[in-house]
């Protein structure tokens, strides 16, 4: 009889939950999104919905009616009522036994939680510490997969450390982004926000998306360009950027104090008209 052993309990395999099965365990093998709600009303939901498609499309998932999550989403964010909510959601290629090659026609996993989001005012004033770390990742960064343990092996060295985030820096000794959270520079003199391209080594975060549009309003105009620690360290001001949190002052880099110590008056210009944004 085939088998299979769950913690303590020996089961026998046609009695085992397919989340045991699941490609997304055994290979990471699905795609995510994480979107969040203020005031209870859902931010970006189309924009979240248009990157996810993309997602599945860029790994072959097919058979997944986004509409349908569209609708599971605003349910969800409507059932839970909380004020200010995170919404998680991801789709797996689906259950089998495992095998590296998928079998045609699998029905793919759908899976959410929705949680209430404390707001962290203290966070916006005094910022947070980051180090660098070596991008370990895969080199389609911009597919928003479940592999992602290089990215939490790099958020734990950060809490090591004693720092909040995680920036990645790739063989050729550039920036590209946090562990999970897009990076921005601020070079004061030019009055750019400096971040790297989208493409393949990085994720287009939707929050990014979000700073790119405001960043005029603030005085900035966006250059996307390579960007060493170095260079990093000689801003302004550095900023991180991620649905969860919006936007944050990142006031120390590698041990390495930025700007004044505290969130710098672009950042502040970036935070606030954020706001407006989110407050719709
Ligand atoms: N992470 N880059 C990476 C690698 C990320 O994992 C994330 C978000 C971002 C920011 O993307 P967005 O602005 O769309 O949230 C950038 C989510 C929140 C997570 O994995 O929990």
């Amino acid at each position: 009889m085939e088998m299979a052993i769950v913690n303590d309990d020996m089961i026998p395999m046609a009695q085992l939950a397919p989340v045991y099965q699941d490609r997304g365990i055994f290979f990471g093998d699905g795609v995510y999104e994480v979107l969040r709600s203020y005031g209870g009303r859902i931010f970006a939901l189309d924009e979240h919905l248009e990157r996810f498609s993309r997602s599945l499309k860029e790994i072959w998932i097919e058979g997944v009616d986004v509409q349908e999550i569209r609708r599971k989403v605003v349910a969800a964010f409507e059932k839970a009522g909380f004020d200010n909510a995170r919404c998680y959601f991801h789709v797996t290629r689906g259950s089998e036994p495992r095998n590296h090659l998928p079998a045609k026609g699998l029905k793919p996993n759908f899976f959410l939680t929705v949680n209430p989001l404390k707001s962290h005012p203290e966070e916006k004033e005094h910022g947070i510490k980051v180090c660098t770390h070596p991008d370990l990742r895969w080199k389609r960064c911009d597919i928003k997969s479940l592999n992602l343990l290089p990215n939490v092996m790099a958020k734990m060295v950060a809490e090591k450390k004693g720092c909040y985030e995680a920036i990645l820096v790739n063989d050729a000794g550039n920036i590209t982004e946090g562990s999970g959270s897009a990076f921005f520079a601020v070079d004061a003199k030019r009055k750019t926000l400096i971040t790297h391209p989208l493409g393949s080594e990085i994720l287009p975060s939707i929050t990014r998306s979000m700073v790119v549009k405001i960043a005029k309003n603030c005085g900035l105009s966006i250059v996307e360009e390579n960007l060493t620690p170095a260079q990093a360290v000689a801003c302004e001001e550095l900023v991180m950027a991620v649905t969860t949190k919006d936007i944050v002052p990142i006031v120390e880099f590698d041990g390495q104090t930025i700007g004044s110590g505290k969130c710098g008056k672009h950042t502040k210009a970036l935070i606030d008209e954020f706001a407006k944004l989110a407050r719709g």
